[in-house]
């Protein structure tokens, strides 16, 4: 019985991914940056067996049927033809935050089924092998591979298209507070929104720009500048949302205290917090301050209407193996 754990961080887009040049191989058309958000975490156990018929997966407890055991069940035959076997698994898989409201499960999850899977399977495969692969399950799942501050890059081909760390979790005390307005499951998901961003007459123009907020994100990360990180991550953001907006069909993920919440962060930077806001595809709020701040902005944002719960969390490591393995729900 060949079986592995593997845990990975959910991460936050401070440069966003939006629309791909090869939806199947998740080629992006543009490269991203973003941070790993320690405590935002998918814990998947994969267990190789030559008595299943098919592939079993377990979501937070429950045996899943339709369109997410398919999603991993593809995973799965990648990395099984890399291995040259065809022997089916059992996956269960858990998060310690809620799905599809704006914090990217995806990218937690197709992280850690591809590095539990491949060891699983005796794959000895490097990180940028890893982000790759990952990458194909879930486009953001690539920059959950390696830790802390990670870029993933456009790349010309299926090969360099990979992401890689360029500043360890330790080098900017930088905290993601997550202020969760919502945590009823959004219409569209990111993988049915991609195929729509060249719908949008603004797409071309937000591509074209994208090499410009890259540099200006990293240099402004590696000089720990939150003045130019605010900037570019809130233009970034009102970028991809102006696409999702005006693409056919139109996209409107920010809810009403979504964009109370944008305003608010405004007024309390001109106050002289540091506090700047960045948006999923969903309607949840990630503020991002440093970490001798927290506290006050943490509770300033749950003290707001129609703010449910904030999540706090700093920069987090690469996906890595753990030694306990999930147990089965009852039901198996
Ligand atoms: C808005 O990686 O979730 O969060 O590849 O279809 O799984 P799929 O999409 P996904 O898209 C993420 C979109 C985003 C921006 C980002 O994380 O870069």
């Amino acid at each position: 019985m060949q079986i592995a754990t593997a845990l990975a961080h959910s991460n936050i887009a401070f440069i966003k991914y939006w629309g791909n040049r090869d939806d199947a191989l998740r080629l992006p058309v543009n490269g991203s940056i973003s941070m790993n958000l320690d405590g935002l975490d998918t814990v998947t156990t994969v267990r190789f067996d030559p008595s299943l018929g098919a592939d079993r997966f377990a979501l937070d407890g429950t045996w899943e049927t339709g369109e997410k055991r398919e999603r991993v069940s593809a995973q799965l035959d990648l990395l099984r033809a890399l291995a040259g076997v065809d022997t089916r698994a059992k996956v269960l898989s858990e998060n310690n935050f809620p799905q599809g409201t704006g914090i990217a499960s995806s990218a937690s999850a197709f992280s850690a089924l591809t590095l539990a899977a491949s060891s699983a399977l005796g794959l000895e495969l490097n990180e940028a092998a890893l982000s790759r692969l990952a990458r194909r399950g879930s486009g953001s799942a690539s920059r959950s591979i390696p830790g802390g501050f990670v870029e993933w890059y456009l790349g010309k081909a299926e090969e360099d298209s990979y992401a890689e760390s360029f500043a360890p979790p330790d080098h900017w005390d930088l905290v993601d507070l997550v202020a969760i307005v919502s945590r009823e499951h959004k219409a569209v998901g990111s993988t049915g929104g991609h195929p729509l961003a060249p719908t949008s007459p603004l797409q071309q123009a937000r591509i074209a720009d994208t090499p410009r907020r890259l540099d200006r994100c990293r240099t402004a990360i590696f000089e720990r500048d939150f003045g130019t990180f605010a900037s570019v991550i809130e233009q970034d953001t009102l970028v991809m949302h102006s696409v999702m907006m005006t693409s056919e069909p139109s996209l409107m993920y920010w809810e009403p205290d979504t964009l109370r919440i944008m305003q608010q962060v405004r007024l309390w930077r001109d106050e002289g917090l540091p506090a700047a806001f960045t948006i999923d595809a969903g309607p949840n709020v990630h503020v991002m301050t440093l970490a001798p701040h927290s506290a006050e902005l943490q509770a300033r944002l749950a003290a707001l209407p129609g703010v449910e719960t904030v999540r706090h969390a700093s920069a987090g490591g690469p996906a890595r193996l753990l030694a306990e393995h999930l147990a089965p729900p009852r039901s198996a």
